[in-house]
């Protein structure tokens, strides 16, 4: 595929400008274009890199007359219209193993910290007050941790939680029983883990099958006192469901790293992130250095990959629409 213009809409790590250049392709980074100039220059280029501020519409798309491959530089593509791209023929990929270490370690910080109420009881001590009985909390070494999605990330973090003594279980639709067992994950079907699970992790994409996974019948079939940690995507929480939980007791704290709408701006949010027994963050299972140069030079390697001038570079393997990579071959 010849690609010789790129443009970068959303501020990726120098590391992916320099291997682009090195390998011969032009790179202007234009970052917070609003759309109506988005539209205007796209254009002038056959690739676009972005990570999730620009939202790659169907009218970018549209517009983008020589485009041919655009390339999130982070896991998932939440912002970009693959159908109309694969319509297209444009290529769209992404960077998925780049940030799993940096997802799953904050995983694994949030389910400590909602053990111990660190964030809770840290923020009452700078307050001027000295609340030990209020910030009593539990061990987790002998407790259960039910994850839901067995993939990169889902493995990474009950490897880690075992070294804490947890038993960790899990479900994914295409990992076996005997996959699991490799990684020390006891195997069982979601409605074994509600009631046995003391903390329950979500590390599955957002699909229509795992949209408000965690509702309020799933809630009713947990422990009384479960944690609810989530670093995958919004929307695999009912959030109004969560949050009765809180209140009534039901679930005894949640690790929130991701939300329905982003920035959240709708009272349930609010609401939720505000409660005391939630900790909260604003999405920033990927947002480390590592994370970051990893992501940044997976995204340019495919870039090069995909025009065939290093032989170094020669996978392209987060290729969302195969289909438009082949009819681009
Ligand atoms: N918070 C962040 O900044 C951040 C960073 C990285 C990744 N993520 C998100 O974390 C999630 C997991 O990422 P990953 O790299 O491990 O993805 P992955 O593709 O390696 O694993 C996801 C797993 O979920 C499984 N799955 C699909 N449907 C399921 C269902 N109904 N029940 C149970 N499992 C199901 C899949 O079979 C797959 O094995 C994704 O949503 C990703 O976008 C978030």
């Amino acid at each position: 595929m010849e690609i010789n213009n790129v443009l970068i809409t959303d501020a990726v790590d120098q590391a992916c400008i320099n291997l682009l250049k090195e390998n011969g392709i032009n790179v202007d980074c234009k970052y917070n274009l609003p759309q109506e100039k988005l539209l205007e220059e796209i254009s002038d280029y056959d690739g676009l890199i972005v990570r999730s501020d620009t939202k790659v519409t169907s009218k970018v798309l549209a517009a983008g007359t020589n485009l041919k491959v655009v390339g999130r530089a982070g896991a998932g593509v939440d912002n970009i219209d693959v159908k109309e791209a694969t319509k297209r023929n444009i290529v769209v990929l992404n960077t998925p193993g780049g940030n799993a270490i940096s997802a799953c370690e904050l995983t694994c910080t949030l389910i400590t910290a909602l053990a111990r109420n660190v964030v809770q009881g840290a923020a009452s001590l700078k307050a001027g007050r000295w609340d030990r009985k209020l910030y009593s909390g539990h061990e987790i070494y002998g407790k259960v941790l039910g994850i839901v999605g067995l993939g990169r990330i889902g493995r990474e973090v009950a490897i880690r939680m075992q070294a804490w003594g947890m038993k960790t279980v899990g479900y994914d639709p295409i990992v076996s029983a005997e996959e699991a067992a490799k990684f020390n994950v006891k195997f069982l079907e979601l409605d074994e883990i509600w009631p046995i699970a003391d903390y329950i992790t979500l590390h599955t994409p957002l699909l229509p099958e795992t949209a408000n996974m965690i509702n309020s019948n799933v809630l009713a079939k947990c422990k009384k006192g479960v944690k609810v940690i989530n670093v995958a995507r919004g929307g695999i929480i009912d959030e109004e469901a969560l949050l009765r939980a809180l209140e009534d007791g039901k679930c005894g704290g949640a690790g929130l790293d991701v939300f329905e709408q982003e920035p959240p701006t709708n009272p349930v949010t609010l609401k939720l992130i505000q409660n005391a027994k939630v900790v909260a963050t604003p999405h920033l299972g990927a947002s480390t250095s590592e994370a970051q140069i990893r992501v940044a030079v997976e995204v340019a390697e495919q870039f090069i990959a995909l025009t065939n001038r290093n032989q170094k570079y020669s996978s392209v393997a987060g290729v969302i629409n195969p289909s438009a990579l082949h009819s681009n071959k």
